[in-house]
């Protein structure tokens, strides 16, 4: 049975469809890339994945749970835009983020001690140990987002997801929090969807590539239909190799 499953989704946001018939099967430890024109309904997406929002109809299974509805632990998610705390030290930051996947939202004084010191352990994990007592401000781009990977990853999540994590980055760096990545997965494993709007991040990264489009067109009402998965590629072993590939559907597009 696979990890995650998609059946039949829908998401409608008053009235309007935004994703529809949406199917997808995806097992542990499959690293899944989604692209797809902006505003098409990515973002939308991780959050039904997320839990934070409910499906207008259809299902996600988890786990071969019923469908969850609330966020939980299990899933790490890590935006474009740093989610760290400004006002904290980089390992109070990770500190944080363990009290926060606790069912209180809370660490007890007692656990304190050990949450400081498996935060320096996931310091050491993603290069950062030496910025322990620092400030995020006093990190550089790459830096602050490691720091963030490292939160989404401290409560150990079985499925990570990345929303355009390294759209911001210079390409130097984008590089190297590839290969950041690509070590972590090694290490841990771990379910990961990633949105992402550079198709070579994408097939370099991912063991499979899905495109989110519409199929359906109305020219007089862009807004009439949601979008759904119109390709699936197999992106292991170096991937295939990506040009445009002509659409055979019976999109209407005016040009
Ligand atoms: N909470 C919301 N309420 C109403 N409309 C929304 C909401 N969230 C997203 N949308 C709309 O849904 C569409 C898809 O958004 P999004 O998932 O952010 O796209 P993407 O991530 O692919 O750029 C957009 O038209 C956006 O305006
Ligand atoms: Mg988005």
């Amino acid at each position: 049975m696979s990890l995650v499953q998609v059946r039949n989704l829908f998401k409608t946001y008053e009235g309007r469809p935004i994703l529809e018939r949406v199917n997808l099967d995806v097992e542990e430890g499959e690293f899944i890339s989604i692209v797809g024109a902006s505003g098409c309904g990515k973002s939308t997406f991780l959050r039904l994945l997320l839990a934070e929002e409910l499906p207008s109809r259809g299902e996600i299974i988890v786990d071969d749970a019923p469908p969850a509805v609330e966020p939980s632990p299990q899933r790490g998610v890590v935006f474009q835009r740093y989610s760290v705390f400004p006002h904290m030290s980089v390992r109070d930051n990770l500190v944080a983020a363990e009290a926060f996947a606790t069912p209180f939202g809370r660490l007890p004084r007692a656990k304190r001690a050990a949450a400081r010191e498996r935060a320096m352990a996931t310091l050491e994990r993603i290069g950062l140990a030496h910025m322990a007592d620092a400030f995020p401000a006093a990190l550089s781009g790459g830096m602050q987002q490691r720091l963030a990977i490292g939160q989404a990853l401290t409560a150990k999540p079985r499925i990570l997801l990345l929303d355009e994590p390294f759209g911001a980055l210079d390409p130097g760096t984008r590089i190297s929090m590839h290969e950041f990545l690509s070590e972590l997965r090694a290490e841990t494993p771990m379910t990961v969807f990633m949105v992402s709007h550079d198709l070579e991040e994408a097939f370099k990264l991912g063991d499979r590539v899905i495109v989110f489009d519409k199929t359906r067109w109305d020219p007089t009402d862009p807004t009439a239909f949601g979008a759904t998965i119109t390709y699936d590629f197999d992106a292991r072993d170096g991937g295939i190799p990506f040009q445009r590939i002509k659409e055979e559907t019976h999109v209407l597009r005016p040009h």
